[in-house]
């Protein structure tokens, strides 16, 4: 049982964390969070969730009350005490609390919070894909950051698994941006599509590594949105996120209906970025 847990800057048992009704967390949604898979006991990419934390900390001016290097020691310690083989790390800050009042002020001490939960790494859905749900992305403006503001996500996740599917893909207006907690890809004539990393999406750390893996196999690679009809025509769609690695789509319903097959260039990523996955945990650590 993973019984200890991150609580500023201690490592603890759960039953000492006291996180006050007030929390600007809890009222607003006001903080942010990274999930950070453990392969081995050994976390994956580290540094660019750390590198990723600090750029959505800046973004909404909050203070980050230890460095980035103090992060890696504690999540490391989550890790130890909690022997954790394989599995995620979340860890969350708030801008803290105070009289619940919309006006942020920007030199206040937040809150950090994180836990490790056991977890496989995806098998069954990479192998044999997923369906997904086609539905319009209800989501605000700065997708950029990693928020704890998800109700457009949760709300998406939510209709896609009442309709069958594991994961919702979002469009605006037809131009489709990105999963409810995943990026998206298209494959058309062997050349690798997704949307661009702008406001409109969240820029994953396993899409930036897809499309450092496809330039090194000299897959041409365009950062471009594509719609949803080029989506209904794609010989190959698939989703990457911490959690799902790459995970084929077998097939969409919703706004657009299509049966996908798995394609060559979906299976060549899976198998890169296990190796990048197996290579960098043996380092880091
Ligand atoms: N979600 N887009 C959204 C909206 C996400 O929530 C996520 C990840 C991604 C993929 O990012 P990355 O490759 O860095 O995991 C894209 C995490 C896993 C979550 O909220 O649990």
């Amino acid at each position: 049982m993973e019984q200890y847990v991150l609580y500023n800057e201690t490592v603890t048992e759960r039953t000492n964390v006291k996180i006050d009704m007030e929390d600007r967390g809890y009222l607003f949604g006001d903080g942010i969070y990274e999930v950070v898979f453990v392969y081995n006991q050994k976390p994956f990419a580290l540094k660019e969730h750390f590198t990723r934390f600090e750029q959505s900390a800046a973004k909404l001016e909050m203070k980050m009350p230890y460095s980035v290097e103090r992060f890696y020691e504690l999540t490391h310690e989550l890790i130890t005490k909690n022997s954790l083989e394989h599995g995620i790390v979340y860890i969350q800050m708030t801008r803290g609390s105070g009289p619940r009042n919309h006006l942020y002020e920007r030199n206040v001490d937040c809150a950090v919070t994180g836990f490790a939960r056991q977890m496989q790494p995806p098998a069954e859905d990479k192998k044999n894909g997923i369906a997904v749900l086609l539905t319009e992305d209800i989501r605000w403006l700065r997708c950029d950051i990693k928020s704890l503001n998800l109700l457009g996500n949760t709300m998406a996740k939510r209709k896609a698994a009442d309709s069958e599917c594991a994961e919702a893909i979002l469009h605006r207006n037809g131009t489709c941006t990105e999963g409810s907690s995943s990026n998206v890809f298209i494959v058309k004539n062997n050349v690798l599509r997704t949307h661009p990393a702008n406001n409109f999406i969240l820029n994953g750390i396993t899409r930036q590594f897809i499309l450092k893996i496809a330039e090194e196999q000299n897959i041409t690679v365009r950062e471009e949105a594509f719609t949803t009809s080029e989506l209904k025509e794609a010989d190959e769609v698939f989703i990457s996120s911490t959690a799902q690695e790459v995970t084929p789509v077998i097939s969409v319903k919703g706004d657009i209906e299509q049966i996908f097959e798995i394609g060559p260039v979906t299976r060549l990523l899976q198998e890169k970025l296990k190796e990048k996955i197996n290579k960098l945990s043996e380092k880091s650590k």
